[in-house]
């Protein structure tokens, strides 16, 4: 069955051979982000499987992850493996992909799903917080006319996305009747281990594929990695990124207007290490 028909757009919105190469080609920053996005996205199936699995039963929930979620977050793999394999052709994607989906694919199991499908809702607002965020600020970073229609599409859809887990978590929530305090739990677990997984994984598989001769010289990982994230770091939409962070806890309004500039200052070291 194809469900083409109801992605917001394709690869076929995009026209590759019209990228500007020598706005970008140069940037090994925005390289590095965005080819690790491209690995961590190309490897959605294998979450999305868990997460079906997870919500058994709720045919609402499990259609929309598996007919709509999932080839969103694939076509996001392929559009921004197809930009870096235009831009830098040298870079053997597919064998830097392998490499990381070997050990992507033995970490990201369902034990690490919250065990209430409630608290897993609060903790997929979470990463689509995370994503909405990356993409909002390499959408500003760049001025290579492709990448910033593409990452504005990837954008809208990360929205979306939370939007959806957003009204689906206010039903279990209902029905399964935990406090805020549990979200707020499961919020920083989920923001705990973003630092700590994922990104960090599928930035190693392409440092080592660029620079074999440093494979498991952490300090040098550090330095390279260290340089694409500062960039990233002065361009996360913090403003954005506490409001939807916040939101699934529901916080009296006055509240959540005195905790947001403070916590704006610390959004930028929520995803990056
Ligand atoms: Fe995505
Ligand atoms: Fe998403």
């Amino acid at each position: 069955m194809s469900y083409a028909a109801s992605l917001p757009w394709t690869l076929e919105s995009f026209d590759f051979d019209r990228i500007e190469i020598q706005r970008i080609r140069h940037n090994e920053d925005l390289f590095f982000l965005l080819c690790s996005a491209s690995f961590v996205e190309s490897g959605s199936d294998l979450y999305t499987h868990n997460l079906v699995d997870h919500f058994a039963g709720d045919e609402a929930l499990q259609g929309w992850l598996s007919q709509h979620w999932e080839h969103e977050e694939l076509q996001h793999g392929r559009a921004l493996a197809t930009y870096v394999k235009h831009v830098w052709p040298e870079f053997d994607w597919e064998a830097a992909f392998k490499s990381f989906w070997d050990e992507y694919g033995a970490v990201c199991t369902s034990e690490q799903l919250e065990p209430s499908r409630g608290l897993e809702l609060a903790a997929r607002c979470v990463v689509e917080t995370g994503t909405a965020s990356l993409y909002r600020a390499l959408n500003d970073i760049t001025d290579e006319p492709v990448l910033k229609q593409l990452t504005n599409h990837i954008k809208s859809d990360e929205v979306r996305h939370y939007k959806h887990f957003y009204q689906f978590f206010r039903q279990y929530r209902e029905k399964e009747g935990f406090g805020r305090y549990k979200v707020f739990r499961a919020l920083l677990r989920r923001v705990n281990e973003i630092k700590s997984e994922d990104g960090d994984i599928a930035l190693r598989h392409v440092f080592d594929r660029c620079y074999p001769h440093l494979k498991g010289n952490r300090a040098e990982f550090k330095r390279i990695t260290g340089k694409a994230e500062g960039l990233l770091r002065r361009h996360i939409p913090a403003e954005m990124t506490v409001k939807m962070l916040l939101k699934p806890l529901d916080l009296p309004a006055r509240l959540q207007n005195a905790l947001e500039k403070p916590l704006a200052k610390l959004a930028e070291k929520l995803f990056l290490h």
